[in-house]
């Protein structure tokens, strides 16, 4: 089974949130299931610079707008994993993010620069790229990828089938109709059945049409996009595709999420050491500067900040959680305005709130391995990886019940924890009250040490490698291509 993953970041070259951990970990699980996987990747300068051994595959000449595109063959670093890479200076030599420039403006020529990456993915499957390799499945991740499934359908049949995965429908990749003619494509698709979307066209949708298969990051999330409510605007496609939407849970990468092994926190631990995880507390206490309490119950924040994370009722709930015994410590980087909100929380509470406004791979598992719980209160979550970093470590997730966060986490009710079932917090309504009713529960259980270690113990326990769900995407691929 041969597969080309598709998208725009991979850990740790690239990476703006989960998707880079995703498409850096599932290709290598797959591969150890005897698939023969390899990545195709813009050549953005981390790229360029990071991969090991390129070599020019095919001198693709002009086209979107750039002069000279090659397509290379390489590897990523510290790994077998093939890679194929776009250098196309003019469209990804540049600084930034891999979507926006430096004062947070998308990149004007996204359009290009994006439909490059499907165009020759589309290419590759239609065998003309690379004359030593062609594959079976091409699987496109997010709108940065997804028009890779419209240059297939167009090209009239290859032995390709396609995958379309969201990691995050909110993000769809949308242009102008009068850039159309810069796609190459017929301008039948140009309406409601392709591309079309509210007078623009929407890359995202490019997958969701024509994908042969469209898959989201837990099942959950797969259920939800099919509603009013969490479908972006696109949940009438999402349901007109029924039979060929599924949800497959992300997991994790144990070799760089593992307190048994994390070269990165304070002292190593599993389930059967936790004295390494009351050191790793007491040293983020002390490396923060919070008040060295061991009664209080640490909650930490790994995020982007941005309305997707309902962190503002963290925001709101903080001044009644902290009078509770609450203390927190917050790393990560957004909007403004949540950036803003959180450096006036730590100025409030001296010795109880430490926020960290920036992105520190290191300083993340830090935070993780040494906070009791982890707080994940989204408005809506495709998978989410941090409450299962925090599952991991024994740090439980207090979490909003909503996507893979409904998915991967099991509330401590006290039915559940007498079960040996519970393995977090969850609550419903998108509320400081609800929150904050949340996290006076898991003080309640903070305070019994000995059901606290109990959770923490079915917590650490979890199945959350990606094995299980290499397996099912094989099965997907392998009924795809027998069907194709
Ligand atoms: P999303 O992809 O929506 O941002 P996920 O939970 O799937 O959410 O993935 C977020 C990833 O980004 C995790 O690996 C998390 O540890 C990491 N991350 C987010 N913010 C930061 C930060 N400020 N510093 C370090 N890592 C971060
Ligand atoms: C997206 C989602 C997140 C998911 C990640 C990886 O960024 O917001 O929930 O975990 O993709 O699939």
């Amino acid at each position: 089974m041969r597969v080309l993953h598709v998208a725009a970041e991979v850990f740790p070259l690239v990476k703006t949130g989960g998707l880079a951990d995703v498409v850096a970990a599932l290709p290598v699980a797959l591969a150890e299931q005897g698939a023969d996987v390899r990545l195709l990747l813009p050549g953005l300068p981390a790229v360029m610079e990071g991969v090991q051994g390129a070599r020019t595959v095919v001198d693709v000449g002009a086209c979107f707008g750039a002069l000279r595109v090659r397509l290379l063959l390489a590897r990523l670093p510290g790994s077998k994993l093939p890679v194929y890479v776009i250098d196309a200076p003019y469209l990804y030599r540049r600084g930034g993010s891999p979507y926006q420039d430096g004062a947070g403006e998308e990149w004007p020529d996204n359009l290009q620069r994006f439909a490059l990456l499907g165009w020759l993915a589309a290419h590759l499957a239609a065998e003309d790229a690379d004359p030593q390799w062609a594959p079976d499945i091409v699987h496109a991740h997010d709108w940065h990828a997804a028009m890779a499934c419209a240059y297939v359908a167009e090209h009239g049949p290859t032995r390709a089938a396609t995958v379309f995965t969201v990691h995050n429908l909110a993000f769809q990749g949308l242009f102008p109709m009068h850039d159309w003619p810069l796609l190459g494509l017929a301008s039948r698709l140009m309406s409601p059945s392709g591309l079309e979307f509210h007078g623009q066209f929407s890359f995202m949708k490019a997958g969701l049409q024509f994908a042969h298969h469209v898959t989201t990051v837990s099942p959950t999330y797969a259920h939800e996009i099919a509603t009013h409510e969490f479908g972006c605007g696109l949940d009438g496609v999402i349901r007109s595709r029924a039979g060929s939407v599924s949800g497959i849970l992300n997991g994790i990468d144990d070799a760089i999420w593992n307190p048994a092994t994390d070269p990165a926190i304070a002292q190593r631990y599993d389930a059967e050491r936790l004295a390494g995880k009351r050191a790793c507390r007491q040293a983020l206490q002390a490396e923060l500067g919070l008040q060295p309490d061991p009664q209080a119950l640490l909650l930490s924040v790994v995020s982007r900040l941005t309305a997707q994370k309902g962190l503002d009722l963290v925001l709101a709930a903080l001044p009644a959680l902290v009078r509770a015994g609450v203390q927190l410590v917050v790393q990560g980087t957004g909007e403004p305005a949540l950036e803003a909100a959180f450096a006036m929380a730590q100025q409030a509470h001296p010795g109880r709130v430490h926020v960290h406004i920036g992105y520190d791979e290191a300083r993340a598992h830090r935070l993780i391995a040494g906070a009791d719980g982890i707080v994940v209160p989204s408005r809506f979550e495709p998978c989410g990886l941090t409450q299962m970093y925090g599952l991991r470590y024994g740090t439980l997730p207090l979490v909003r019940r909503v996507g893979g966060l409904a998915d991967t986490v099991v509330d401590a009710s006290d039915e559940a924890v007498t079960r040996g079932q519970a393995t977090g917090f969850v609550f419903d309504a998108a509320t400081p009250a609800a929150l904050e009713r949340c996290a006076r529960r898991a003080l309640e259980l903070h305070a019994d040490a000995r059901r606290w270690a109990a959770v923490q113990a079915t917590a650490m326990a979890q199945e959350l490698s990606w094995t299980g769900s290499a397996r099912q995407y094989l099965t997907l691929y392998q009924r795809l291509a027998q069907a194709h």
